[in-house]
């Protein structure tokens, strides 16, 4: 395999755009992890909410370049500057997405219903004041608002609108965010999800979730909602391994207030 993402250059910058940090390496690992199952999975529309650099989707491109030909891409930042910047790196890898500059995907929901195969994010997780989300420049790239989970917590249910059948979604989140907690809520759309990647530092820990729809997801989630009862045993289970403890029964407790 010759890709290689230390190959991506940082072509073009602004103050006001978010630098690849290692939340971004982290995904792009997360990618370069699944590149195999990506190829199988003969993806034709791969969408990236909140682009910046554009370091993310010019990798997916590049990852699946000539392997996957004829795949569409588009990214959408709600930083305009974002927009221009990942524009030029998409230009000088010589890969092409088309670019919006919109709220995640506002004005897409139409056109991209259920057609996008593979979406990646990094979304702003940072725990931070409510009024500092949402607002213009850098503050957008990492302002979560309340456990991080503001635009988040947006982005989940347009994702489950606009990805395919057979969609992938791969998102940074941060523990902070109580990702388990994230899990139990798409799988009460009907997604698996796992771990791709794991990244700790002393400060925080954070994880590239993949979540796709699974069958057995969708009936146990509509055996719970029909009977009330509680998320089967295998599924917490499978939660449990995947994610520390204390994060685990964080998220366990305010699910059952
Ligand atoms: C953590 S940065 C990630 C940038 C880039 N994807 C990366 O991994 O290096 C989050 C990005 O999401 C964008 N963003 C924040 N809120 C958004 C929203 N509501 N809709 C679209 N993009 C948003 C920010 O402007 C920023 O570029």
């Amino acid at each position: 395999m010759s890709f290689r993402t230390a190959q991506i250059r940082l072509v073009s910058s602004h103050p006001e755009v978010y630098e690849p940090c290692d939340d971004s390496f982290a995904l792009v690992d997360a990618l370069l992890a699944d590149r195999n199952h990506l190829l199988e999975h003969h993806p034709t529309l791969c969408m990236e909410v909140g682009c910046g650099s554009g370091y993310i989707i010019t990798s997916l491109a590049l990852m699946l370049g000539q392997d996957s030909p004829g795949v569409q891409y588009f990214a959408t930042d709600i930083n305009p500057d974002a927009v221009r910047v990942t524009s030029e790196t998409l230009e000088a890898h010589g890969v092409h997405a088309e670019l919006i500059n919109t709220d995640i995907a506002s004005g897409l929901e139409k056109r991209l219903a259920g057609l996008v195969d593979v979406m990646v994010v990094n979304p702003p997780y940072v725990p931070t004041p409510e009024d500092e989300v949402g607002r213009e420049g850098i503050a957008s790239a990492w302002a979560g608002g309340e456990n991080g989970r503001c635009v988040i917590d947006k982005i989940l249910p347009i994702a489950d609108n606009l990805l395919s059948e057979k969609g992938w979604l791969y998102m940074v989140t941060l523990t902070a965010n109580n990702p388990s907690e994230i899990c139990i809520q798409m799988r009460e759309k009907g997604y698996a999800s796992r771990i791709v990647v794991q990244r700790s530092t002393e400060e925080e820990s954070l994880h590239v979730i993949k979540f796709w729809r699974d069958f057995d997801t969708q009936a146990d989630a509509k055996e719970t909602t029909k009977t009330n009862k509680p998320v089967p045993a295998r599924l917490m289970e499978s939660l449990v391994s995947q994610f520390p403890l204390s994060s685990f029964w964080r998220s366990s407790g305010s699910n059952s207030n």
